[in-house]
């Protein structure tokens, strides 16, 4: 809730064009070690301040709440080791990747295309003020 929900929204439905819905999609990444990877080097888990065990265990919450299901009980829950490992090498090119993943998921890439503040932050305040 402290750390992610100001732009995945409280039921992970996110900011159409700029944050991805997670709902019945997020789950699907961990079809491909690529994808496994990506969860977790993805910039709102690798920079986030929580510690190599509470992002295994964030993680591993969201893959069962926003699935799909079959997924979810298909995972290998993530462990603060591998978390470790894999946020150790950040995504250079993010968007790319998350292209390249969905392409390879045959999912259409639902866009984040522009940065983006937490909801709340004067920036957004703004941003929607007018
Ligand atoms: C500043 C906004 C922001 C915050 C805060 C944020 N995220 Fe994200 N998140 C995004 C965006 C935008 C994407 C899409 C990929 C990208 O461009 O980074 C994303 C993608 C993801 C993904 C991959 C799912 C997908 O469909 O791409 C995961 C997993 C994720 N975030 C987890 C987290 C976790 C865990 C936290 C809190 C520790 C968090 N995020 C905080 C904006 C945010």
């Amino acid at each position: 809730m402290l750390h992610c929900q100001g732009c995945h929204r409280p039921d992970g439905s996110g900011v159409p064009g700029a944050v991805p819905d997670l709902r019945g999609s997020l789950a699907r990444f961990l079809e491909l070690p690529r994808g496994r990877a990506f969860l977790v080097q993805v910039p709102g888990s690798a920079s986030s301040r929580l510690s190599h065990a509470e992002l295994a265990a964030v993680l591993n919450w969201m893959v069962v709440r926003f699935g799909p299901a079959a997924d979810a009980r298909a995972a290998v829950p993530y462990t603060a080791e591998e978390v470790a490992r894999l946020r150790a090498h950040p995504l250079v090119d993010v968007a790319g990747a998350r292209r390249a993943l969905l392409a390879r998921l045959g999912k259409t890439p639902e866009a984040p295309v522009r940065p983006v503040r937490p909801a709340g932050s004067p920036e957004e305040l703004t941003a929607h003020s007018n």
